[in-house]
């Protein structure tokens, strides 16, 4: 049995009802008794990866239908937007899924990835990081939980020039999304079964704005007397993980916006890089779960793309969608087959990025 991404808490009860919960999935089954997901196959070997997570969930009997959409952006007077159509579509089912996007080269285009996290406003980024059998890396028993605030903080969007030379960039801290995102960690860790949230900050400096998420932290863990809840600064949050992630095994670690892009990078290093490492952007209406690499145009159509990612990416959908059976069937697939060496990991580190991938080599004759 491999190690589970998420699993439903047997030891710990729940601290608020489950009408209360916030980003609960509201989509319901249609007539023919299937829950509609919409799925941006995106770029490159997007449509690839996409195929296999069909084809998995098809075998499986997933009661899934896929909407495809294209979200290829438009500009509206000088904002990149996304077609109404894709927006109507995760509006209407709660759900998607979807593959890598690239970036169009050029101004005016502000990167997708953030366009549709403002236009669903997904507030939390959540990344599991668990190590898996079968791909071995220096740290075995990765177990642990990254939340990250993913609205605003440093990555706001507010800079400007005060005179040449001298420019400022606004770290922007709120009550209501530290709130609405510490709230989920809490309702998360419970889901899951870990026992701690830790906030991990830099309070020390960034007295005001560190210091009020701290503090809402504090204020918030009083709903939820069943978790533990503690804070570590971030330099010395990296130091110990690098040097023994187990005693992270029992915690969900939250934090502002861009503490979490970089620790939740740096934990996928830890379990053997991004194509490993699934992806949930949580909203209060919808959510989307997504791989985090990205497009791979170099391989793109070579039948080299490995679709873990977007395949792991694809079960916390399914734990969401609280269609725990088929998430605990299509996983422990998975993760049996990794398990048992069935593809050949190739190391893939290429250019300046070390992102290191097991490649399912599928082209014919070639698998084994
Ligand atoms: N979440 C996203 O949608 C996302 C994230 C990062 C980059 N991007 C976009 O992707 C495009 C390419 O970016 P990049 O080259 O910097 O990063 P990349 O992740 O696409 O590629 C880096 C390296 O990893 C390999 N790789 C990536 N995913 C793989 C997979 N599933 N299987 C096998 N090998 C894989 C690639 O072949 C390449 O050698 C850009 O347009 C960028 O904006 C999108």
């Amino acid at each position: 049995m491999g190690p589970h991404i998420r699993t439903n808490s047997t030891s710990m009860s729940y601290s608020i009802p489950y009408e209360e919960k916030v980003a609960k999935f509201k989509g319901k089954k249609g007539s023919d008794g299937n829950y509609t997901v919409t799925l941006i196959e995106g770029d490159g070997i997007g449509p690839e990866i996409s195929q296999s997570v069909k084809d998995i969930f098809a075998a499986a009997k997933t009661p899934i239908k896929w909407e495809s959409v294209d979200v290829t952006p438009q500009l509206k007077d000088g904002r990149t937007v996304i077609p109404d159509k894709a927006i109507e579509s995760v509006k209407t089912n709660f759900v998607a899924l979807k593959g890598p996007l690239a970036t169009p080269i050029g101004k005016g285009h502000v990167s997708l990835n953030l366009t549709l996290r403002r236009t669903f406003n997904l507030f939390a980024n959540v990344r599991p990081c668990v190590s898996i059998a079968g791909y071995k890396t220096p740290y075995d028993n990765v177990d642990t939980v990254l939340i990250r605030e993913n609205t605003e903080g440093e990555y706001s969007g507010i800079e400007h020039v005060v005179i040449d030379g001298v420019v400022q960039s606004i770290k922007l801290i709120t009550r209501a999304a530290s709130e609405r995102v510490l709230r989920f960690a809490f309702q998360y860790a419970e889901d899951v079964g870990k026992r701690k949230v830790r906030v991990v900050h830099k309070a020390t400096i960034m007295k005001m704005s560190d210091g009020l998420f701290l503090n809402i932290a504090r204020e918030i863990s009083k709903d939820f007397p069943k978790v533990e809840f503690d804070a570590e600064l971030l330099d010395n949050a990296c130091l110990k993980i690098v040097t023994d992630p187990t005693p992270y095994n029992d915690k969900v670690l939250v934090m502002p916006n861009l503490y979490g892009d970089i620790l939740s990078d740096m934990c996928a290093g830890l379990i053997g890089g991004l194509g490993l490492t699934p992806s949930g952007n949580i909203g209060d209406e919808c959510s989307i779960f997504e791989a985090v690499h990205g497009s791979a145009p170099d391989i793109a159509g070579k039948g080299l793309a490995n679709p873990t990612a977007l395949l792991l990416s694809s079960i916390m959908m399914l734990q969401h969608m609280e269609l725990h059976e088929h998430a605990d069937k299509i996983q422990k697939a998975i993760f049996d087959t990794l398990a048992e060496g069935k593809v050949r990991p190739l190391p893939v580190i290429l250019r300046d990025d070390v992102l290191t991938l097991p490649v399912f080599d599928r082209r014919p004759g070639r698998q084994g």
